[in-house]
This record gives structure tokens, C-alpha cells and sequence, in this order.
């Protein structure tokens, strides 16, 4: 096997997720000889059909053993060089060409073929789905299969959930060679956060917090991230934000909800609250939530003053959001086009992609629903078609995919027109760099 992966079966979805693809540990329920294991980690023993590689190709060119690092490799999380450490960090950011538009960290869905699809149309960096350390460290077949990268995915941020420093940076040694940045959860507001006491459960035990940042920030060869929510006082906020930059993290992204506002619809993400952040420390700051389409992007920019926005749930349903493509709902009357591009495309896009880079079935399962959500509430027949399959493969996906195009339907992706710029490759693209 050439490439060097990591995998960890059924770690809860963050938001809404379709019937059929919730976590088999609500279903299943195993005796567990270790308290500190959650039931879903425990659930990572459990086989299922949708567990299996989705192909079997293996051209993802990355080693084995990962290599150690260069000892030469200053960390920027450490004052060396006469530098401060807020100038490491903004001298990092730039050297990755100041990513602007990123998608956002998502359990089963920011993997890798989704990853490239998105930075094919605009996003400039990603976050892989969270990773649990410790499991990482001791699972080679969770590794193997959660965690597969390539040259060409870079920008990286890789994520991890955990709350033991020494166990975090074993795990963030393995995957520091591939990535830009080690990022920290400490923004998961689920109970299945709550029961194995990570993410945004961490928020209640500041200086262990501390701890987790400061570990990576003094032993990894590449900065440390942290993606936040906020507290319900701006204060705390503040605090907590600069306690994280004294730490030695390198750049925050922070979610405008607390821990306490789970539902994206319900509540609107406070971007007030991430621009008096962005104001308050000397990093990069990127700012998440309510970023639907193309123009959110540049608002959110534009209000808040962050460096770069992530965004999660609307780039499941358009990948292509980062290049100015909008779904119906979201179209402008003024000066939108209607494009040929729809969502199907960027499905058959994406299972190519799937092809080269094999993940589990599940996740390709998660992101058709997605993909393909308006389609179906036309097609309700095909859904069903879908769900009765218990072993997909990708001759019946596109099979499926031409099925639907012969009814006649459409339904097709609108370009921002005000914003667009066309690339070398003849791609027409939105706004800046
Ligand atoms: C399917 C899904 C999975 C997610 N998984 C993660 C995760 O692994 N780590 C994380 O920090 N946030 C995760 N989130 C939260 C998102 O990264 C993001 O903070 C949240 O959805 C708000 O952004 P949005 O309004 O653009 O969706 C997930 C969200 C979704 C929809």
C-alpha cells in the first residue's frame, strides 16, 4: 500500500445528516471494558459493508512511514530567529499564499476527494475531518483509512480531537510531514464531545486547553491551529482567544455560535464578535458561520476583517460555492447567470475523484445524499433506489446519475456574474486570487 492513511469508523456527524447515515453507535450497543472509550469509538470494531474502500486504485502518492522532519524546520510556534512569535505566524500564513476561502473541518466529508474537488473550484485550503488522537496513535487501520492525502492537497490543516498533550502530539507527529497545520477541535459542541470530553467541552477546563497548545506548539515542526466557538461574554471571548495566541497557536478559526447554539438555521453566527477577535490578537484569524454563497464570503471578510472564511454545510450541497456558483435558493435576480453546470456534474466529478482517491463507501454515500438532495425531492423514486442499495458501487452511481438527466430535470447552478474572473485553465472563477 503506498499511501499512508488514517481512518476512524463512525465518528459522529456535527449537524443534520440524512436517516440512513447516522453513526451505527445508536444503533449498535457493545459492553465497554474501558470508561474512557465513548460508545461511538467503540463502534470502530463494528464491520459494515459501507466500511470498505470504494476502490481499489492506489496512485495517492504518500509514504508508508511518514518521515521525521527536518530538524532544521523552525516551529513557528517558538520565538526563534529574533521574531516575535505573532510574525512566525503571519510569516507561515503568507508563505502558504494567505488562503482566503476554505473549507471548514467536517467528520466523513471534508476527506480527501471532496477536499480536491472543492479546491478545483476555489477553495484555496481545507481541514481534514477530525481525527481522534488517541485512536490515531494506536489504530494503524483507523489511520489507514481516515486520513489519506496528496501532494497537490495543500494547503492541509489536519484535525484532531483530544485531551491528553503527550497522546496529541504523538498523533500530530504522524501527520506533521503532510500538512500545514495541526489543528485542534475545541469547537464540537456534541454530546458524544461531552461524554469523551473534547471539542467545545474543553472550553470548561481552560489550562488544560493550555496544555494541549503549548505541547504541540514546543514540539511540532509545523504551527498549531485551534478552531473555537465563542463564549456568550465578548470578554471571555477575548480572554480565551489570547490565552490560546500565548499558548503558541498560530492561527484561529472561530465558529460566531456557542457551544450552547448547535443548530446553524436557528441561530446566526455573530460576526461582531469574530471581528472584536481578529482586533484583539496578532495571528490570522478566519471566521466560520453563515457563509451560504459567494457574496456571505465577501461580507464576511469585509465585516469582520478575518484573513479567510470556512465554510461547512452549504459546500456539501455546492462544492463549487468558492467560485462564485450558487444553488436556486440562493441565486441573485441582478446579476446572476444561469450556468450549465449542476449538481449532478459535480457528483460525477466527485466519484472521479473517489476513483483516484479511494475512501470509505460511507462517506461517498453521505455526499451523494448531499449532492443530489434536489434531485431527489423530484426524483423521490431514485432516493429510494439509493437507500435499498447496501453495497454501492460506482457503475450504479452513474448509472443513477444518467437515469436522472434523461427524466428531463434540471437542476443547475447559478454564477455570481459581478464577481467573476476566468482562470488559465478557462474555468471561470469569483473574485480574488
Ligand atoms: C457534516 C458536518 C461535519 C462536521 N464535522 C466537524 C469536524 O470534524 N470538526 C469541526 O471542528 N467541526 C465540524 N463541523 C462543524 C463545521 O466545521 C462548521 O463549524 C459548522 O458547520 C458551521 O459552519 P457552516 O455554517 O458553514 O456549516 C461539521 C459540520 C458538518 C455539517
Amino acid at each position: 500500500m503506498n499511501y499512508w492513511s488514517a481512518r476512524f469508523p463512525r465518528l459522529p456527524r456535527f449537524e443534520s445528516s440524512h436517516p440512513l447515515l447516522l453513526p451505527s453507535f445508536l444503533f449498535k450497543s457493545k459492553s465497554n471494558p474501558n470508561p474512557n472509550l465513548s460508545s461511538t469509538f467503540m463502534a470502530a470494531e463494528a464491520e459494515d459493508f459501507d466500511d470498505g474502500l470504494c476502490s481499489t486504485a492506489n496512485d495517492c502518492p504518500v509514504a508508508e512511514s511518514p518521515p521525521s522532519p527536518s530538524p532544521s524546520l523552525p516551529s513557528p510556534g517558538r520565538r526563534m530567529n529574533g521574531l516575535s512569535h505573532g510574525e512566525r505566524a503571519w510569516a507561515h500564513w503568507n508563505s502558504l499564499g494567505a488562503p482566503k476561502f476554505i473549507v471548514a473541518p467536517m467528520v466523513d466529508n471534508s476527506e480527501l476527494p471532496f477536499r480536491m474537488l472543492c479546491r478545483k473550484y476555489g477553495a484555496h485550503g481545507a481541514y481534514t475531518p477530525m481525527l481522534h488522537a488517541r485512536i490515531f496513535s494506536e489504530n494503524e487501520k483507523y489511520r489507514s483509512l481516515e486520513f489519506t492525502t496528496c501532494k497537490e492537497d495543500r494547503p492541509l490543516f489536519v484535525q484532531f480531537c483530544a485531551n491528553d498533550p503527550d497522546i496529541l502530539l504523538e498523533a500530530a507527529r504522524r501527520v506533521e510531514p503532510y500538512c500545514d497545520y495541526v489543528d485542534i477541535n475545541l469547537g464540537c459542541p456534541q454530546r458524544i464531545a461531552r461524554r469523551g470530553n473534547y471539542g467545545a467541552f474543553l472550553m470548561d477546563n481552560l489550562p488544560l486547553v493550555k496544555s494541549l497548545v503549548e505541547k504541540l506548539a514546543m514540539n511540532l515542526h509545523v504551527p498549531v491551529s485551534c478552531k473555537i466557538r465563542i463564549f456568550p461574554s465578548l470578554q471571555d471571548t477575548l480572554s480565551y482567544a489570547k490565552m490560546l495566541e500565548e499558548a503558541g497557536c498560530s492561527l484561529l478559526a472561530v465558529h460566531g455560535r456557542t457551544r450552547d447554539q448547535k443548530d446553524g438555521k436557528k441561530f446566526r453566527a455573530d460576526w461582531d464578535i469574530i471581528r472584536n477577535v481578529r482586533e484583539a490578537v496578532r495571528i490570522p484569524v478566519l471566521a466560520n458561520g453563515n457563509v451560504r454563497h459567494v457574496s456571505d464570503v465577501y461580507s464576511c471578510l469585509e465585516e469582520t476583517g478575518v484573513e479567510g472564511v470556512l465554510s461547512a454545510e452549504s459546500l456539501l450541497e455546492n462544492p463549487a460555492l468558492f467560485a462564485g456558483y450558487s444553488t436556486a435558493e440562493w441565486r441573485s435576480e441582478a446579476n446572476s447567470l444561469a450556468c450549465e453546470l449542476d449538481q449532478a456534474d459535480l457528483l460525477v466529478e466527485y466519484l472521479k475523484m473517489c476513483e483516484k482517491y479511494p475512501i470509505p463507501w460511507r462517506m461517498v454515500r453521505s455526499h451523494v445524499h448531499k449532492m443530489l438532495g434536489d434531485w431527489f425531492r423530484m426524483c423521490p423514486q431514485l432516493r429510494q433506489e439509493l437507500n435499498a442499495q447496501s453495497k454501492l458501487t460506482f457503475e450504479w452511481l452513474y448509472d443513477m446519475v444518467a437515469r436522472l438527466k434523461e427524466q428531463g430535470t434540471k437542476v443547475q447552478l447559478f454564477r455570481n456574474t459581478s464577481l467573476d474572473r476566468v482562470r488559465p485553465d478557462g474555468l471561470v472563477m469569483c473574485g480574488t486570487t
